[in-house]
Protein backbone atom coordinates (compact mmCIF):
# COMPACT_ATOMS: atom_id res chain seq x y z
CA UNK A 1 0.00 0.00 0.00
CA UNK A 2 1.40 3.19 -0.97
CA UNK A 3 2.63 5.38 1.90
CA UNK A 4 0.09 8.35 0.90
CA UNK A 5 -2.76 6.44 2.22
CA UNK A 6 -3.07 5.92 5.54
CA UNK A 7 -4.70 2.85 6.90
CA UNK A 8 -7.51 4.57 8.47
CA UNK A 9 -8.69 5.72 5.06
CA UNK A 10 -7.68 2.39 3.34
CA UNK A 11 -10.09 0.34 5.86
CA UNK A 12 -12.54 3.59 5.68
CA UNK A 13 -12.73 2.88 1.95
CA UNK A 14 -12.94 -1.03 2.29
CA UNK A 15 -16.13 -0.75 4.46
CA UNK A 16 -17.74 2.31 2.17
CA UNK A 17 -17.57 -0.26 -0.79
CA UNK A 18 -19.01 -3.33 0.95
CA UNK A 19 -21.67 -1.02 2.21
CA UNK A 20 -22.05 0.08 -1.82
CA UNK A 21 -22.23 -3.66 -2.39
CA UNK A 22 -24.55 -4.31 0.22
CA UNK A 23 -26.74 -1.43 -0.28
CA UNK A 24 -26.97 -2.09 -3.97
CA UNK A 25 -27.19 -5.30 -6.10
CA UNK A 26 -23.94 -7.15 -5.65
CA UNK A 27 -22.24 -7.74 -8.71
CA UNK A 28 -19.68 -9.62 -9.92
CA UNK A 29 -17.70 -6.22 -10.65
CA UNK A 30 -18.53 -5.20 -7.08
CA UNK A 31 -16.83 -8.52 -5.42
CA UNK A 32 -13.55 -7.75 -7.43
CA UNK A 33 -13.26 -4.67 -6.35
CA UNK A 34 -13.76 -5.27 -2.86
CA UNK A 35 -11.06 -7.55 -3.68
CA UNK A 36 -9.09 -5.18 -4.84
CA UNK A 37 -9.43 -2.77 -2.23
CA UNK A 38 -7.62 -5.36 0.34
CA UNK A 39 -4.73 -5.34 -2.03
CA UNK A 40 -4.34 -1.84 -2.57
CA UNK A 41 -5.51 0.40 -5.76
CA UNK A 42 -4.08 0.93 -9.01
CA UNK A 43 -4.13 4.29 -9.83
CA UNK A 44 -4.84 5.08 -13.66
CA UNK A 45 -5.70 8.04 -15.75
CA UNK A 46 -7.62 7.66 -19.27
CA UNK A 47 -7.90 10.86 -21.87
CA UNK A 48 -8.81 11.56 -25.32
CA UNK A 49 -6.09 11.31 -28.04
CA UNK A 50 -4.96 14.95 -26.84
CA UNK A 51 -4.42 14.07 -23.37
CA UNK A 52 -0.70 13.14 -23.10
CA UNK A 53 0.48 15.94 -21.16
CA UNK A 54 -3.12 15.91 -19.06
CA UNK A 55 -2.51 12.11 -18.45
CA UNK A 56 1.22 12.74 -17.18
CA UNK A 57 0.33 15.30 -15.16
CA UNK A 58 -3.08 13.63 -13.25
CA UNK A 59 -0.68 11.03 -12.81
CA UNK A 60 2.06 13.09 -11.21
CA UNK A 61 -0.41 14.42 -8.71
CA UNK A 62 -1.82 11.43 -7.55
CA UNK A 63 1.34 9.30 -7.16
CA UNK A 64 1.82 12.15 -4.45
CA UNK A 65 -1.37 11.91 -3.01
CA UNK A 66 -3.34 14.20 -4.96
CA UNK A 67 -7.25 13.57 -5.30
CA UNK A 68 -8.50 11.97 -8.96
CA UNK A 69 -10.82 15.45 -9.16
CA UNK A 70 -7.78 17.50 -8.63
CA UNK A 71 -5.14 15.79 -10.39
CA UNK A 72 -7.17 15.63 -13.62
CA UNK A 73 -8.60 19.18 -13.15
CA UNK A 74 -4.94 20.25 -13.45
CA UNK A 75 -4.07 17.75 -16.15
CA UNK A 76 -7.10 19.51 -18.72
CA UNK A 77 -5.97 22.72 -17.57
CA UNK A 78 -2.51 22.50 -19.08
CA UNK A 79 -5.13 21.96 -22.86
CA UNK A 80 -7.28 24.62 -21.80
CA UNK A 81 -4.32 27.25 -21.28
CA UNK A 82 -2.91 25.57 -24.65
CA UNK A 83 -3.83 28.15 -27.36
CA UNK A 84 -2.87 25.01 -30.14
CA UNK A 85 -5.47 23.09 -29.21
CA UNK A 86 -8.38 24.48 -31.19
CA UNK A 87 -10.71 22.05 -29.22
CA UNK A 88 -10.86 22.98 -25.50
CA UNK A 89 -10.53 26.43 -23.66
CA UNK A 90 -7.74 29.23 -24.91
CA UNK A 91 -7.99 29.71 -28.69
CA UNK A 92 -10.79 26.71 -28.89
CA UNK A 93 -12.84 27.62 -32.05
CA UNK A 94 -15.30 30.15 -32.00
CA UNK A 95 -19.39 30.33 -32.84
CA UNK A 96 -20.41 30.89 -36.07
CA UNK A 97 -20.69 34.83 -34.98
CA UNK A 98 -16.71 34.48 -33.75
CA UNK A 99 -17.39 34.15 -30.04
CA UNK A 100 -15.69 31.42 -28.08
CA UNK A 101 -18.14 29.79 -25.95
CA UNK A 102 -16.78 26.38 -23.43
CA UNK A 103 -18.59 24.01 -21.64
CA UNK A 104 -17.20 21.69 -18.82
CA UNK A 105 -18.40 19.28 -16.23
CA UNK A 106 -16.36 17.30 -13.83
CA UNK A 107 -17.67 14.46 -10.96
CA UNK A 108 -16.32 13.35 -7.53
CA UNK A 109 -16.65 9.95 -6.60
CA UNK A 110 -16.08 10.00 -3.31
CA UNK A 111 -18.40 12.49 -2.18
CA UNK A 112 -21.33 12.12 -5.37
CA UNK A 113 -21.38 16.02 -6.26
CA UNK A 114 -21.08 17.21 -9.83
CA UNK A 115 -21.08 20.55 -11.20
CA UNK A 116 -20.82 22.17 -14.67
CA UNK A 117 -20.97 25.23 -17.09
CA UNK A 118 -21.96 25.69 -20.83
CA UNK A 119 -21.60 28.41 -22.87
CA UNK A 120 -19.45 30.10 -20.91
CA UNK A 121 -17.26 32.88 -22.24
CA UNK A 122 -13.92 35.17 -21.43
CA UNK A 123 -12.52 32.30 -18.62
CA UNK A 124 -10.35 30.07 -19.58
CA UNK A 125 -10.60 27.42 -17.38
CA UNK A 126 -14.30 26.13 -17.42
CA UNK A 127 -13.08 23.07 -15.52
CA UNK A 128 -12.10 25.27 -12.53
CA UNK A 129 -15.23 26.87 -12.60
CA UNK A 130 -17.28 23.99 -12.82
CA UNK A 131 -15.34 22.59 -9.71
CA UNK A 132 -16.83 25.50 -8.05
CA UNK A 133 -20.20 25.10 -8.98
CA UNK A 134 -20.12 21.69 -7.48
CA UNK A 135 -18.33 23.05 -4.25
CA UNK A 136 -19.96 26.38 -3.68
CA UNK A 137 -23.24 26.50 -4.58
CA UNK A 138 -26.27 24.27 -4.59
CA UNK A 139 -26.36 23.35 -7.94
CA UNK A 140 -25.35 21.61 -10.66
CA UNK A 141 -25.09 23.59 -14.06
CA UNK A 142 -25.15 27.16 -14.58
CA UNK A 143 -24.91 28.73 -18.14
CA UNK A 144 -24.12 31.36 -20.16
CA UNK A 145 -24.25 35.20 -18.82
CA UNK A 146 -24.98 33.89 -14.95
CA UNK A 147 -21.72 31.39 -15.40
CA UNK A 148 -19.70 34.07 -16.52
CA UNK A 149 -20.95 36.74 -13.62
CA UNK A 150 -20.63 33.24 -11.18
CA UNK A 151 -17.27 32.94 -12.42
CA UNK A 152 -16.36 36.57 -11.95
CA UNK A 153 -18.06 36.41 -8.16
CA UNK A 154 -15.20 34.23 -7.65
CA UNK A 155 -12.34 36.27 -8.69
CA UNK A 156 -11.51 34.27 -12.79
CA UNK A 157 -10.27 37.18 -15.11
CA UNK A 158 -11.48 37.69 -18.16
CA UNK A 159 -9.25 37.17 -21.25
CA UNK A 160 -10.38 37.26 -24.96
CA UNK A 161 -9.82 33.25 -25.54
CA UNK A 162 -9.98 33.68 -29.35
CA UNK A 163 -6.39 33.58 -30.74
CA UNK A 164 -5.74 35.15 -34.09
CA UNK A 165 -4.45 31.59 -35.07
CA UNK A 166 -8.57 30.33 -34.25
CA UNK A 167 -10.40 33.58 -35.83
CA UNK A 168 -8.04 33.12 -39.78
CA UNK A 169 -9.66 29.44 -39.09
CA UNK A 170 -13.37 30.97 -38.08
CA UNK A 171 -12.79 33.57 -41.21
CA UNK A 172 -11.66 30.94 -43.65
CA UNK A 173 -14.71 29.14 -42.38
CA UNK A 174 -16.78 32.30 -42.94
CA UNK A 175 -15.71 33.46 -46.23
CA UNK A 176 -16.13 29.67 -47.87
CA UNK A 177 -19.50 29.09 -46.56
CA UNK A 178 -21.36 30.17 -49.16
CA UNK A 179 -21.42 31.44 -52.84
CA UNK A 180 -24.47 33.54 -51.49
CA UNK A 181 -23.04 36.01 -49.23
CA UNK A 182 -20.98 38.63 -49.29
CA UNK A 183 -17.74 37.46 -47.34
CA UNK A 184 -15.10 36.78 -50.05
CA UNK A 185 -12.00 34.78 -50.01
CA UNK A 186 -8.82 36.33 -51.12
CA UNK A 187 -9.78 35.66 -55.15
CA UNK A 188 -8.51 37.64 -58.23
CA UNK A 189 -10.79 39.12 -61.08
CA UNK A 190 -10.61 35.32 -63.01
CA UNK A 191 -12.22 33.81 -59.64
CA UNK A 192 -15.39 32.48 -60.66
CA UNK A 193 -18.06 30.51 -57.67
CA UNK A 194 -16.29 32.16 -54.85
CA UNK A 195 -17.01 30.50 -51.41
CA UNK A 196 -18.21 27.26 -52.56
CA UNK A 197 -15.88 24.87 -50.91
CA UNK A 198 -17.20 24.99 -47.11
CA UNK A 199 -17.21 21.41 -46.82
CA UNK A 200 -13.28 21.46 -46.91
CA UNK A 201 -13.31 23.25 -43.77
CA UNK A 202 -13.36 20.87 -41.05
CA UNK A 203 -15.93 21.34 -38.09
CA UNK A 204 -14.36 19.82 -34.99
CA UNK A 205 -15.65 18.83 -31.54
CA UNK A 206 -12.54 17.49 -30.38
CA UNK A 207 -12.85 18.04 -26.44
CA UNK A 208 -10.87 16.46 -24.17
CA UNK A 209 -12.38 14.23 -21.56
CA UNK A 210 -9.90 12.93 -18.66
CA UNK A 211 -10.84 10.56 -15.95
CA UNK A 212 -8.89 8.83 -12.97
CA UNK A 213 -8.53 6.10 -10.34
CA UNK A 214 -6.30 7.84 -7.20
CA UNK A 215 -4.11 5.96 -4.65
CA UNK A 216 -7.31 6.04 -2.34
CA UNK A 217 -9.81 3.91 -5.47
CA UNK A 218 -11.62 7.07 -5.96
CA UNK A 219 -12.60 8.01 -9.03
CA UNK A 220 -13.19 11.53 -10.28
CA UNK A 221 -13.67 12.62 -14.06
CA UNK A 222 -13.87 16.21 -15.91
CA UNK A 223 -14.81 17.08 -19.48
CA UNK A 224 -13.77 20.10 -21.37
CA UNK A 225 -14.34 21.83 -24.66
CA UNK A 226 -15.69 24.81 -27.12
CA UNK A 227 -17.91 22.36 -28.43
CA UNK A 228 -18.76 22.17 -32.60
CA UNK A 229 -16.99 25.07 -33.89
CA UNK A 230 -18.95 27.66 -35.44
CA UNK A 231 -22.07 26.49 -33.87
CA UNK A 232 -25.18 28.41 -33.72
CA UNK A 233 -24.64 30.78 -30.49
CA UNK A 234 -26.31 29.36 -27.40
CA UNK A 235 -25.19 25.36 -28.84
CA UNK A 236 -24.63 23.20 -26.03
CA UNK A 237 -22.95 19.88 -26.48
CA UNK A 238 -22.67 16.56 -24.36
CA UNK A 239 -19.75 17.78 -22.64
CA UNK A 240 -21.18 19.56 -19.66
CA UNK A 241 -23.93 17.12 -19.45
CA UNK A 242 -23.85 14.58 -16.87
CA UNK A 243 -24.76 11.23 -17.85
CA UNK A 244 -23.91 12.19 -21.39
CA UNK A 245 -20.86 13.88 -21.77
CA UNK A 246 -18.98 12.77 -18.19
CA UNK A 247 -20.48 9.72 -15.45
CA UNK A 248 -18.72 8.89 -12.91
CA UNK A 249 -20.17 6.18 -9.76
CA UNK A 250 -17.63 5.80 -7.14
CA UNK A 251 -18.56 2.01 -6.59
CA UNK A 252 -17.81 1.48 -10.62
CA UNK A 253 -15.92 3.81 -12.13
CA UNK A 254 -15.67 6.84 -14.56
CA UNK A 255 -16.60 7.08 -18.55
CA UNK A 256 -16.54 10.60 -20.77
CA UNK A 257 -16.94 10.76 -24.50
CA UNK A 258 -15.61 13.38 -27.68
CA UNK A 259 -16.95 13.48 -30.65
CA UNK A 260 -20.57 14.27 -31.94
CA UNK A 261 -22.43 16.01 -28.73
CA UNK A 262 -26.08 15.60 -30.28
CA UNK A 263 -25.99 11.93 -30.57
CA UNK A 264 -24.74 11.65 -27.34
CA UNK A 265 -27.02 14.02 -25.77
CA UNK A 266 -29.23 11.69 -26.85
CA UNK A 267 -28.20 8.12 -25.72
CA UNK A 268 -26.63 9.86 -22.48
CA UNK A 269 -23.67 7.17 -23.24
CA UNK A 270 -21.49 7.74 -20.31
CA UNK A 271 -24.03 6.99 -17.70
CA UNK A 272 -25.05 3.67 -19.59
CA UNK A 273 -21.05 2.58 -19.99
CA UNK A 274 -20.82 3.27 -16.11
CA UNK A 275 -23.90 0.82 -16.04
CA UNK A 276 -22.55 -1.76 -18.39
CA UNK A 277 -19.64 -1.91 -15.91
CA UNK A 278 -21.43 -2.06 -13.14
CA UNK A 279 -22.58 -5.43 -14.65
CA UNK A 280 -19.35 -6.91 -14.98
CA UNK A 281 -18.55 -5.32 -18.72
CA UNK A 282 -14.97 -4.23 -18.96
CA UNK A 283 -14.46 -0.67 -20.16
CA UNK A 284 -13.71 -1.17 -23.84
CA UNK A 285 -16.63 -3.31 -24.15
CA UNK A 286 -18.32 -1.01 -22.27
CA UNK A 287 -17.74 1.66 -24.89
CA UNK A 288 -18.50 -0.67 -27.33
CA UNK A 289 -21.99 -1.14 -26.41
CA UNK A 290 -22.31 2.48 -26.41
CA UNK A 291 -21.25 2.93 -30.17
CA UNK A 292 -23.28 0.21 -31.02
CA UNK A 293 -26.36 2.06 -29.27
CA UNK A 294 -25.58 5.51 -30.94
CA UNK A 295 -25.39 3.46 -34.12
CA UNK A 296 -28.94 1.82 -33.95
CA UNK A 297 -30.20 4.84 -32.50
CA UNK A 298 -29.76 7.57 -35.56
CA UNK A 299 -31.86 6.61 -37.90
CA UNK A 300 -32.16 10.60 -39.60
CA UNK A 301 -30.67 9.59 -43.53
CA UNK A 302 -28.36 13.10 -43.28
CA UNK A 303 -26.38 11.27 -41.07
CA UNK A 304 -26.42 7.89 -42.28
CA UNK A 305 -24.05 6.53 -45.06
CA UNK A 306 -24.59 4.69 -47.95
CA UNK A 307 -24.46 0.96 -45.69
CA UNK A 308 -26.73 2.72 -43.00
CA UNK A 309 -23.96 3.52 -40.37
CA UNK A 310 -23.56 6.88 -38.92
CA UNK A 311 -21.59 9.22 -40.88
CA UNK A 312 -19.76 10.95 -37.63
CA UNK A 313 -17.69 10.26 -35.10
CA UNK A 314 -18.03 9.39 -30.96
CA UNK A 315 -15.37 7.96 -28.69
CA UNK A 316 -15.78 7.11 -25.32
CA UNK A 317 -12.86 6.25 -22.52
CA UNK A 318 -13.61 4.67 -19.42
CA UNK A 319 -11.94 3.00 -16.24
CA UNK A 320 -13.18 1.17 -13.52
CA UNK A 321 -12.57 1.60 -9.88
CA UNK A 322 -9.53 -1.83 -10.25
CA UNK A 323 -7.65 0.59 -13.02
CA UNK A 324 -8.73 -1.03 -15.63
CA UNK A 325 -9.44 1.08 -18.69
CA UNK A 326 -10.46 0.70 -22.43
CA UNK A 327 -11.42 3.26 -25.02
CA UNK A 328 -13.91 2.46 -27.97
CA UNK A 329 -14.94 5.00 -31.27
CA UNK A 330 -17.82 4.27 -33.69
CA UNK A 331 -15.39 3.99 -36.54
CA UNK A 332 -11.53 3.18 -36.54
CA UNK A 333 -8.69 5.24 -36.51
CA UNK A 334 -10.00 7.30 -33.31
CA UNK A 335 -6.91 6.89 -30.47
CA UNK A 336 -6.53 7.33 -26.19
CA UNK A 337 -4.20 8.62 -23.69
CA UNK A 338 -3.67 6.77 -20.78
CA UNK A 339 -1.10 6.60 -17.95
CA UNK A 340 -1.14 3.64 -15.28
CA UNK A 341 2.14 5.73 -13.65
CA UNK A 342 4.43 2.43 -14.41
CA UNK A 343 5.79 4.07 -17.47
CA UNK A 344 5.22 7.54 -19.44
CA UNK A 345 2.01 8.42 -20.80
CA UNK A 346 1.20 6.25 -24.14
CA UNK A 347 -1.32 6.98 -26.87
CA UNK A 348 -3.24 4.13 -28.15
CA UNK A 349 -6.12 3.14 -30.67
CA UNK A 350 -9.26 3.10 -29.74
CA UNK A 351 -11.54 -0.39 -30.35
CA UNK A 352 -14.05 0.63 -32.63
CA UNK A 353 -17.59 -0.82 -34.35
CA UNK A 354 -16.69 0.17 -37.55
CA UNK A 355 -13.44 0.18 -39.71
CA UNK A 356 -13.05 3.23 -42.00
CA UNK A 357 -11.88 2.27 -45.79
CA UNK A 358 -8.16 4.26 -45.48
CA UNK A 359 -7.15 2.86 -41.99
N1 LIG B 1 -18.46 16.48 -27.69
C1 LIG B 1 -18.28 17.87 -27.68
C2 LIG B 1 -19.38 18.62 -28.27
O1 LIG B 1 -20.13 18.09 -29.09
O2 LIG B 1 -19.54 19.78 -27.93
Amino acid sequence: MSDHIKRRDFLKTTAAIGATVVAGNATVASEQLIAQAKKGFKPVVIASSNGLSATAKAMELIQSGSDALDAVIAGVNIVEDDPADHSVGLGGLPNEQGVVELDASVMHGPTGRGGAVASLRNIKNPSKVAKLVMERTDHVLLVGEGALQFARAHGFREVDLLTDEAREIWMKWKEHLSPQDDWLPPHDIESKDIGESWKEFFRTTGTINCNAVDLRGNVSGCTTTSGLSFKIPGRVGDSPILGAGLYVDNAVGAAGSTGRGEANLLSCSSVMIVEYMRQGKSPEEACLMACQRISEQTRMKRLLDDRGRPNFNVSFYAINRMGEYGSAAIWSGAKFTVNTGEQESSRLDCAYLYKKENN
